[in-house]
């Protein structure tokens, strides 16, 4: 359920194919547009995705119950108690972009079936999505950012001539306005001049109910980084410069040349690795790995990285993807990194995660319902 459906196909389509089969059973589970779970194996053919109905149709719909320990996942036709069970799953492997997934909520979902999943948590996940609070943590973390002006669209309506001036003061012009948690480029916009702030700002709220508004960088390099690691260790990969063909990098750039048969972003037109200065390339990497920290990132991320032409080239985070298109595994392959060798290493740190949360309590051996006290003596009526 987010704009971004469609290239996180793209994405999990490349990554099963990249699973050493060897060592995993790989059960496919589409999430619809609608949000219901499918599985079967037609999902592991990216052609099967031209024509969903007859995909849906050869696959079966499933739902993830809890039964003992395991996370099971069961046919949802058959009736209550006769539902077939498919596959007890061992780990979970979203691979997701955008809202209602990406924002940590698909995290959550895993979080209460208490299995192994890979990636980022409910919290870095959450704040990978908000590029306003992003942009909060990562500054009190010394990282450097645009500050911007954030508002939501009833602060928009109440309040637009503060706003208006807050902006032109703190902001200037030109400026860019954003939707707060969308990405592939969905609701961004330029806005040279203040008159033309209204009409972009509401052009923004079409898509987010929060937008932000910071300054546009006119002499723009663009360098993206990825990190693979956890809280105690990680490391960056190579960095990469995409290519636009317009001011922005848009949706079309990103996913839709190459006469629309997209790849997904390992085929987007870019240098890898990036032809910066190794001052450049330090600064951006180490800035790379403290953002991971700073967020409490897990898994691979990639940090994407704007060069102030202006400012004398100075190194600015634009934002970070917690689930990165085609999991960045382009980026890992030119370190010697083989794609399934990197899917290896973010199976191998899910399970690191879940031993060392088994390790924390979560009893605390008082039941204050059993023994009638507790609310008895203020929240329950005697
Ligand atoms: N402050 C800015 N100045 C200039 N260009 C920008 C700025 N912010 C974003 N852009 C352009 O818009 C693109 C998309 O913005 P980004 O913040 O990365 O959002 P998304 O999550 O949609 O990728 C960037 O890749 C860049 O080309
Ligand atoms: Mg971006």
């Amino acid at each position: 359920m987010s704009v971004e459906h469609e290239i996180a196909v793209i994405s999990a389509v490349q990554a099963m194919a990249a699973l050493d089969r060897g060592k995993y059973d790989v059960i496919p589970v589409y999430i619809t547009k609608k949000g219901q779970l499918f599985t079967g194996e037609k999902l592991l053919d990216i052609e099967a995705f031209k024509n969903i109905p007859a995909l849906l149709s050869a696959c079966r719909q499933v739902t993830v119950v809890k039964e003992g320990k395991d996370a099971v996942l069961l046919d949802v036709k058959g009736g209550i108690g006769r539902r077939r069970p498919v596959a007890v799953m061992d780990l979970a492997f979203p691979i997701v972009h955008g809202t209602n997934c990406e924002d940590g909520s698909i995290a959550g979902f895993f979080e209460l079936l208490g299995i192994p999943y890979v990636g980022c948590d409910v919290l870095s996940a959450a704040l990978g999505m908000d590029k306003a609070v992003c942009k909060q943590v990562l500054a009190a973390a010394g990282i450097p950012v645009l500050p911007c002006v954030s508002f939501t669209a009833r602060e928009w309506v109440e309040d637009r001539d503060a706003l208006r001036a807050r902006i032109g003061e703190e902001i200037g012009y030109p400026a860019i306005v954003k939707p707060a948690n969308l990405g592939s480029s969905v609701g961004i916009v330029k806005v040279k001049t203040e008159e033309e702030l209204f009409s972009g700002v509401e052009e923004s709220l079409a898509y987010a109910d929060k937008v932000l508004v910071e300054r546009a960088v006119t002499s723009l390099r663009e360098i993206n980084c990825s990190v693979v690691g956890d809280a105690d260790e990680c490391e960056a990969s190579v960095c990469e410069e995409p290519v636009m063909s317009d001011e922005i990098l848009s949706y079309a750039d990103k996913y839709l040349s190459g006469g629309g048969k997209s790849k997904g972003m390992s085929s987007l037109k870019r240098r890898i690795p990036a032809e910066i200065p190794p001052e450049t390339e330090a600064r951006i990497t180490d800035y790379a790995r403290r953002a991971f920290k700073a967020l409490s990132c897990n898994g691979v991320v990639r940090i994407d990285f704007m060069l102030d032409g202006d400012n004398d080239n100075q190194v600015l985070v634009n934002e970070v993807n917690t689930i990165p298109g085609s999991l960045s595994f382009y980026l890992w392959e030119p370190k010697g990194v083989p794609y399934s060798a990197l899917l290896d290493r973010l199976v191998e740190l899910a399970f690191k995660r879940k031993r060392s949360r088994e390790n924390l309590s979560f009893d605390f051996d008082t039941n204050i319902l059993a023994s009638g006290g507790a609310l008895g003596a203020k929240g329950v009526k005697k």
